[in-house]
């Protein structure tokens, strides 16, 4: 039987290490580009309310089951299966986030090792109007990207294989104010150099015409879930590992809203820095000149260029604090399959993590290969193996296991859930969010899953069809 590793005695411990696994890439490289690459203000609007909607109760609901069945992700499910009479099968939704865990991290430090060697390249200083060169050109060279990627790997390895409560707890205390005073400091630059007012239009207006000129109606609904959820950290059994590690005095409900509300706010201030900055550099969405992923690499060293000498100290600080975002971020992501390998396989912490360090290894040079000898080695409908495994982990996989978590909880923990761990007195709150686990979550979920399925790998719009009919 899986035994409890350990426990956080205090309750900031559960907050800055939670904060620290959210707020990460997803915030400051992923919202915009998804952002600009699915309409502006509607993706926006979409977003937020999925937060608040879905990504918030499916969240409470992943610390639940953490904090109630005290182990890794597999064996939190089971435990908890067997205790309310449910099939041991329940399992397969932590193994789900398991699978899903190992592919981001593959991902996920492709763009980490990015943000490391462009805080070595702003040092040195970028000279104006070259952003756009320097960012094709570190995309060919696999050679250097496995060196950083690699680099980002063995240093998150390093940290989770020695435990990851003593350490992470000290520099979050630090480092994620730092990041947040830094964000902010951005986005007062941007108010001045960008055309703010172009990047407020298109992050906040609801443009009604979005869906009809884009004709993606159900990707860019499931975009914005997937983007709420991989933001908030939902669906691979980050939050159920750190809420088995919650000092049970804690409340779920209060300390959930504090990560979701901070992750949320420094996503949409990374939105509010980039945009106008991009604006007045003169990208237009609507060419495509954003081009995905490469937003926050074309659009940040270019408005460092413009500071001059003060760029080259600007520009490392901040892609060093986004490193150190990735980081805590990249330690969450693999926790889950550590822990579970050490737990279930009695497996030390160091050959757990030494497996752990093998497979993402070997999965990140697929994502790397991905942006160069690969580049054009299409895998469905998606445009390269790095591509595929975005899609497949954060928009396939993630609002999977949402479902999974959201069902369990609501329809067969119905007897363990309890006021007290939850720290909900009301009710009415209370049957509200059992309510939106049990209906709304898993119906609307799911819909969206198959119609942007549907759209994303058989190029077939079936909420645009039927949004055409009234
Ligand atoms: N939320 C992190 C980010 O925004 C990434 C992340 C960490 C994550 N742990 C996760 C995503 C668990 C999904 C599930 O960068």
């Amino acid at each position: 039987m899986a035994t409890q590793s350990s426990q956080w005695n205090n309750n900031t411990a559960f907050l800055l290490a939670a904060t620290g696994s959210a707020v990460g890439l997803g915030n400051i490289w992923g919202f915009p580009y998804k952002a600009a690459e699915n309409g502006g203000g509607l993706f926006v609007l979409l977003y937020i309310f999925f937060v608040i909607t879905l990504g918030f109760p499916v969240f409470m609901a992943e610390v639940f089951i953490g904090k109630k069945g005290k182990s890794n992700p597999v064996s939190s499910v089971e435990s908890l299966a067997a205790k309310s009479n449910s099939s041991k099968k329940w399992g397969i939704v932590g193994y789900a986030g398991i699978l899903a865990s190992l592919i981001i991290a593959g991902y996920y430090a492709v763009i980490a090792g990015f943000v490391i060697d462009y805080g070595f390249i702003s040092a040195q200083g970028v000279a104006e109007g070259t952003a756009k060169d320097i960012w094709a050109n570190q995309q060919s060279t696999f050679f250097d990207m496995t060196f950083w990627t690699v680099l980002f790997i063995v240093g998150s390895c390093y940290v989770v294989a020695n435990g990851i409560d003593a350490g992470i707890d000290k520099a979050m205390r630090f480092l994620l104010p730092m990041l947040f005073i830094l964000v902010l400091a951005m986005v007062g630059y941007g108010a001045y150099q960008g055309d703010f007012n172009a990047g407020i239009n298109y992050l906040f207006s609801w443009k009604a015409d979005d869906i009809e000129t884009t004709g993606q109606a159900a990707a860019i609904v499931q975009a914005a879930i997937g983007q709420a959820f991989f933001s908030l950290s939902i669906g691979m059994g980050t939050l159920m590992a750190f809420g088995s590690y919650m000092p049970s005095s804690q409340k779920v409900s209060k300390a959930s809203g504090v990560v979701v509300t901070a992750d949320t706010g420094v996503a949409l201030l990374a939105g509010l820095a980039i945009f106008p900055l991009a604006f007045g550099l003169g990208f237009d969405p609507k060419e495509d000149a954003f081009g995905g992923s490469a937003l926050v690499f074309e659009t940040m060293p270019e408005a460092f260029a413009q500071l001059g000498v003060i760029g080259q100290l600007v520009g490392p600080l901040f892609f060093f604090l986004l490193a150190v975002a990735a980081f805590s971020s990249m330690i969450s992501i693999l926790e889950p399959s550590v822990a579970f390998l050490t737990q279930k396989f009695s497996m030390s912490r160091m050959k757990a993590t030494g497996v752990i360090l093998l497979v993402c290894i070997s999965l990140s040079l697929v994502s790397i290969a991905g942006h160069n000898v690969w580049k054009d080695v299409s895998v469905g409908a998606l445009d390269n193996p790095f591509e595929f495994m975005k899609y497949f982990a954060d928009d396939f996989l993630l609002l999977l296991v949402g479902t999974g978590m959201s069902v369990f909880v609501g329809w067969r923990l119905q007897k363990v859930i309890d006021a007290d761990t939850m720290g909900i007195s009301n009710t009415t709150m209370m049957n509200l969010w059992v309510f939106i686990l049990k209906w709304v979550s898993p119906i609307f979920l799911m819909t969206i899953w198959t119609l942007g399925n549907l759209q994303v790998l058989f190029e077939y719009d079936l909420l645009f069809e039927i949004i055409n009919l009234f």
